[in-house]
């Protein structure tokens, strides 16, 4: 069931029909397709290119079809129709008779499914939003709950004293810029409605497109047909957020890969999170991190499907573009997916914070804030460098702590040195210091 055919003579190889057929994923778009068919109808109605009547019949038909996908009533298999457009025309016209054929005055499938994968677009951007917006939730409440010092590093080597509150905060900042930025390619999306740009020229129909564009949601129709009709940049800028959001989301798996490991031990995952083995009885794996650090791969992969899909193409429709689908759709599963499951896995994590505060006191995590003080003292910096240095080596030839030194030993390296050095090298005094109280 085609809506084309007048020209040809022969019947379509079988496999090409599969090979073209874009109803398994485009019927995703069933909802979308229908509401730019309401609009289009609407407004074929009110600047006279179909009557009343025919534009009423359509919208009831509509309708119709909207409420029994909806209840079910309709389901939209496989019977031959070549993509979603295909599926809702011909359905109408099955229920409402020659009015529906008219549906189509004035519209191509270009510009149509151009508008429908906008509209599809703007629905799960808001979708993956709303689920940023829980982990950010998520994050938030965890790191409200555990203000605990914690060792924060460089080149995964302990550096200085942090608090795993400004940690979460950490990915919990990066997560709301990927919110801005989806909002931002949502906003850039929606300037321009290329309904009415036809299959790439317009059309002779005295159609207003400021009534489409407007009904559907956008700020103005598009200024060239051409352009309206071959661009998926969109699918490549959400695509490219939801890159970002899953490299986001995959360094906070890693982090809590190492944290719950036995050589961290800084957080447990819940037995919801985690996997067993099917050898060691004693394994409890943390899967739900691997797997959406590994699902990044993919959606990286989707964005660089659809660049390339898009590099090379002539103006304006080409058939290259029904593949977005392939790209964007199975990149929006996975970004919903891993957001969501790693807003389970940050509400439900154990966080230990002795193995925190253990692992804070080896590793001379307050050199910086012992010269710090010396700078506090008139000591250059440059020289309070080589002082602590000096320090350090000295612990590490005693096996202490810098805060085990005592202040004899300390006075020998500088004296300006006085018994109060002992509250800067204090960890949960220093956290207080200076900006670092932000951390808190
Ligand atoms: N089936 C196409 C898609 O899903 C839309 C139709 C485009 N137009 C055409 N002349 N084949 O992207």
């Amino acid at each position: 069931m085609n809506l084309w055919g007048g020209r040809f003579q022969g019947a379509e190889d079988e496999l090409m029909k599969a090979f073209d057929n874009s109803l398994p994923l485009g019927k995703r778009y069933w909802k979308e397709d229908i509401e730019g068919s309401l609009a289009h109808a609407a407004m074929l109605g009110a600047c006279g290119i179909i009557t009343k009547e025919d534009a009423e019949a359509i919208r009831k038909g509509l309708k119709e079809i909207l409420r029994d996908i909806e209840s079910g009533a309709l389901a939209i298999g496989d019977e031959g129709y070549e993509d979603i457009h295909s599926f809702v025309e011909l359905n109408l016209t099955k229920r409402i008779g020659e009015a529906g054929k008219k549906l189509h005055t004035a519209r191509s499938r270009n510009d149509q499914v151009a508008v429908d994968s906008k509209l599809f677009a703007k629905n799960a951007a808001a979708q993956v939003e709303e689920k940023l917006d829980k982990l950010c939730g998520a994050l938030k409440a965890k790191a409200a709950a555990n203000p605990w010092l914690m060792p924060g590093y460089t080149h995964l080597q302990r550096a200085q004293a942090v608090t795993f509150k400004h940690t979460l905060t950490a990915f919990e900042r990066m997560f709301q810029r990927d919110r801005k930025r989806l909002r931002n390619a949502v906003e850039i999306m929606m300037e321009d409605c290329p309904l009415g740009c036809g299959a790439l020229a317009g059309t002779t129909h005295p159609i207003d497109r400021g009534m489409t564009a407007a009904a559907l949601g956008f700020q103005k129709p598009c200024d060239n047909f051409l352009d309206g009709v071959s661009d998926r940049d969109y699918f490549c800028e959400l695509l490219g957020v939801f890159a970002i959001v899953l490299m986001h989301l995959s360094r906070l798996s890693e982090s809590i890969i190492l944290w719950c490991s036995q050589e961290f031990h800084f957080v447990t995952l819940s037995d919801a999170y985690s996997t067993g083995s099917s050898i060691m009885p004693q394994k409890k794996n943390p899967d739900s991190a691997e797997l959406i650090r590994g699902s990044a791969g993919l959606v990286y992969g989707s964005l660089m499907a659809m660049l390339t899909e898009m590099k090379g193409l002539p103006l304006a429709y080409n058939k290259d573009m029904q593949l977005d689908k392939r790209a964007f759709l199975p990149a929006l599963d996975d970004t919903l997916m891993c957001l969501e499951i790693m807003s389970g896995i940050v509400a439900t994590m154990t966080v230990h914070p002795e193995a925190m505060k253990k692992a804070l006191h080896d590793g001379f995590l307050n050199a910086t804030e012992l010269a710090d003080y010396l700078v506090k003292h008139g000591v250059p910096f440059r020289d309070a460098h080589a002082v602590v240095g000096a320090a350090v080596l000295l612990c590490e030839k005693m096996g202490c702590a810098i805060e085990d030194l005592p202040l004899e030993e300390l006075q020998k390296l500088s004296l300006v040195i006085g018994a109060d050095v002992y509250g800067q090298l204090d960890y949960e005094n220093t956290i207080k210091l200076g900006v670092k109280s932000q951390m808190l």
